[in-house]
């Protein structure tokens, strides 16, 4: 799928960044706002909207009818869902709906037998919420992936040489949230594989944004629908390799429990299940769309929003994944480095010029992620860089 690219040999391109014919249109999305943070809550556009309100009207016109059935139906949601993100190699049975990726964590951790002296290792890219769920359950270990690794090979290098003979769990993310570059490669699943480590694996971008999310092969992998797949908010997927199975148990018993993997899982008693329900509705759409031009039209503005802010001073690129709908930057040092800091400086942008953007922390300087999608026109991130250097000039 996806090749690493260092930005030192080649400059990004920012080649046929264009507005995707039909698509702003597709989203009830505040016109008065440049849209540039897709990854961090998704956008669930309007006909997937509408599947969700016509559920939801069901719903509530026999909500005794529609309670009774909703166990068959989730599981025949769940098979379209296994259909789109694992080809041929579907298999409904291994994957469970969950609310979220870090319910999806949190699951899959306590399905894992620890002894004691087991350790977990996550990396410093880890999302925050998914890396607590895997300090609750064992010591952790985390090692440090400079932003600026060259490449793939790089990071599996890097993960590879801070195993130890404790090391139980490698907790890993799918494509990294702040950095958005691919960390779980296949070639370093199967290699923590070879050497008995239990992996598991945060997707939480991959549904929608690679074309073969399961593909790596892990033990654990979860991801979240909302983001990339179109789906109503609040969907994910939580999928098990067959050995582990058995283990998996509901965070919260329901009448489903005996039923065991996946089904124990998705029973939440009188929730709204409207959402994944309809959540094959995105995926879907984002099939007609035909997936394969959309990724190549968000990647395309993704790099043309990097590209642009590459040229601002005292603003560095990163290395990249090639493909992707997201990439990110350094801001300069002093710059974003804690989570209060990153977080007034996205709010100041947003209030100030009405432009959503993503600043990440980090010390010795935060980090910016634009991302594609198809209600993104080229000019929204001109609009930023026009925007951003005033920033990087105040205290
Ligand atoms: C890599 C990664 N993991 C996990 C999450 C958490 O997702 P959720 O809030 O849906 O649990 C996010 C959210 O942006 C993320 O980027």
């Amino acid at each position: 799928m996806t090749e690493p690219h260092n930005p030192d040999s080649t400059p990004p391109a920012a080649a046929g960044a264009t507005v995707f014919p039909g698509g702003p249109a597709l989203f009830r999305l505040d016109p008065r706002i440049a849209h540039l943070n897709h990854g961090s809550f998704g956008a669930v556009p309007v006909p997937v909207q509408e599947a969700q309100a016509a559920l939801r009207e069901e719903l509530h016109a026999d909500p005794d009818a529609f309670f009774v059935g909703a166990a068959n139906r989730i599981a025949a949601a769940r098979a379209r869902v296994a259909a789109h993100l694992a080809g041929g190699t579907a298999d409904p049975d291994g994957l469970a709906f969950v609310s979220n990726a870090t319910e999806g964590a949190n699951l899959a951790l306590d399905a894992i037998a620890f002894d004691d002296g087991d350790e977990i290792l996550v990396t410093d890219h880890g999302y925050g919420t998914v890396t607590a769920a895997a300090a609750r359950r064992a010591p952790v270990t985390t090692v440090r992936l400079d932003p600026y690794l060259p490449d793939e090979d790089a990071v599996r290098e890097t993960v590879l040489a801070a195993l130890t003979p404790r090391t139980k769990v490698v907790l890993l993310d799918h494509i990294s949230s702040p950095t958005a570059r691919l960390i779980a490669s296949p070639r370093l699943l199967a290699e923590l594989a070879a050497r008995g480590v239990t992996t598991v694996v945060d997707g939480a971008h991959a549904p929608g944004m690679v074309a073969d999310p399961l593909a790596g092969g892990a033990d654990f992998w979860f991801g979240n629908l909302h983001k990339w797949g179109y789906a109503p908010s609040g969907t994910a997927v939580l999928a098990v390799a067959p050995a582990h199975r058995g283990r998996v148990r509901a965070l919260v018993p329901s009448w489903e429990d005996a039923h065991g993997f996946p089904r124990s899982v998705e029973n939440r008693a009188t929730a709204d299940y409207t959402g994944w329900l309809a959540a094959p509705e995105g995926l879907d759409l984002l099939a007609r769309l035909d997936a394969a031009k959309v990724r190549a039209h968000n990647s395309a503005l993704a790099a043309h929003g990097a590209a642009l802010l590459a040229e601002l001073p005292g603003i560095a690129p990163l290395p990249y994944t090639e493909g992707l709908a997201m990439r990110s930057l350094r801001l300069p040092p002093g710059f974003a480095e804690t989570p209060d800091a990153a977080r007034a400086l996205r709010e100041r942008i947003a209030a100030e010029h009405g432009i959503r953007v993503l600043i990440w922390p980090w010390p010795g300087g935060g980090g910016i992620r634009v991302c594609g999608q198809l209600y993104n026109r080229p000019e929204e991130y001109e609009r930023l860089a026009a925007v951003l250097p005033a920033y990087l000039r105040r205290a």
